[in-house]
């Protein structure tokens, strides 16, 4: 009920514009969001790989709806993969195809996404296409299969747990050998489409990872759930995975000591690390996956 409020109210323009200029909302935003400009995410970023942790910036934007503003958001991702050369970053990149302009024209976004993962192919790097709600399902996969059989077979995709028809993709991906990020799912979605019960998306997820892990491609398993990554240790451990074959991945400002707990046990980590000016849908559905957050923040929102 509190995740479905939340959620609804992360598409609320009237919010947004009382969360943006909101000191205390800003502040709380800052524990998810490792600050407005790409200098404070290299910070950030340095900071993990110091640990041993490896990183994927996020550009914080999405449902953009003017080709300039997707072309510059295109762009500002070509500045951040020159400030992983050029900072020598142990870090990939994450984007939205909302944010490249998958609302306004579907060539335009791609011709936004290709020029990213094109330079990104030049220096080696990975860019993985983040998963929106359901009604972006197909076409995103659409867009990274233009992209696959382009020859870009540095781009990943991120499938969620949640929905019915997961099972059928991460199938696909393993067959072509394409990096896949397995995520719980963030979005309110109907029970048409995705499990209403959180038991049965666990239980999905626990049988994703058996899938994944034995028959995927060193598959990312983003989850800050204690049970299912204990759960995905023991299950590659008892196969014989070496930890070489995988990593976990989990949220900037989330969980930290377990990011650290596990890189110390020998586990690949990859923390996602947003930054920018347009924090507050990411935030609101960061404040939707954990009661405690909605408390806090519901104290300090409309406070000064
Ligand atoms: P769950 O929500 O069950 O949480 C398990 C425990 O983790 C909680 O009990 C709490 O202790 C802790 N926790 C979880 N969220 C927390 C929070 N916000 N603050 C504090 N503690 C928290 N989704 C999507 O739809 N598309 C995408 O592309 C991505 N990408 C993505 C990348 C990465 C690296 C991660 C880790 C997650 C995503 N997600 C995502 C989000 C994902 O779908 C999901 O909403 C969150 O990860 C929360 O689910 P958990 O698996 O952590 O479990």
């Amino acid at each position: 009920m509190l995740r479905q409020t939340f959620l609804t109210l992360s598409n609320s323009r009237e919010l947004q514009d009382v969360a943006l200029h909101n000191a205390a909302a800003r502040k709380f935003a800052l524990r998810f969001v490792a600050g407005e400009t790409l200098e404070q995410a290299v910070q950030a970023i340095s900071a993990l790989n110091a640990k041993g942790i490896t990183a994927t910036f996020d550009h914080l934007g999405e449902n953009i709806t003017t080709p300039r503003e997707a072309k510059a958001a295109a762009n500002s991702y070509l500045g951040v993969l020159d400030a992983i050369e050029a900072r020598r970053l142990n870090s990939n990149v994450s984007l939205k195809l909302t944010q490249m302009g998958l609302d306004v024209d579907e060539q335009l976004c791609y011709d936004n996404v290709l020029r990213i993962c094109r330079r990104a192919q030049e220096m080696d790097n990975f860019v993985r296409l983040d998963m929106e709600s359901s009604a972006y399902t197909d076409r995103t996969l659409d867009m990274f299969r233009r992209l696959w059989q382009e020859g870009l077979h540095n781009v990943g995709v991120v499938l969620q747990a949640y929905l019915y028809r997961t099972e059928a993709d991460v199938q696909e991906m393993n067959r072509l050998g394409a990096r896949v990020r397995l995520c719980k799912g963030a979005y309110n979605e109907p029970p048409e489409v995705a499990f209403p019960k959180k038991a049965d998306v666990d239980a999905n997820y626990a049988k994703l990872v058996r899938l994944l892990l034995t028959k995927g491609a060193y598959p990312g398993i983003a989850t800050h759930d204690e049970r299912l990554i204990e759960y995905t240790k023991r299950f590659a451990r008892k196969k014989g995975i070496p930890t070489s074959r995988f990593e976990f991945q989990m949220l900037y400002g989330v969980r930290r000591t377990e990011q650290e707990k596990l890189v110390q046990e020998g586990y690949n980590m990859r923390v996602y690390v947003p930054y920018g000016k347009e924090w507050y849908p990411y935030f609101m559905r960061r404040l939707a996956e954990r009661p405690a957050n909605v408390m806090f923040i519901m104290g300090n929102l409309f406070k000064g």
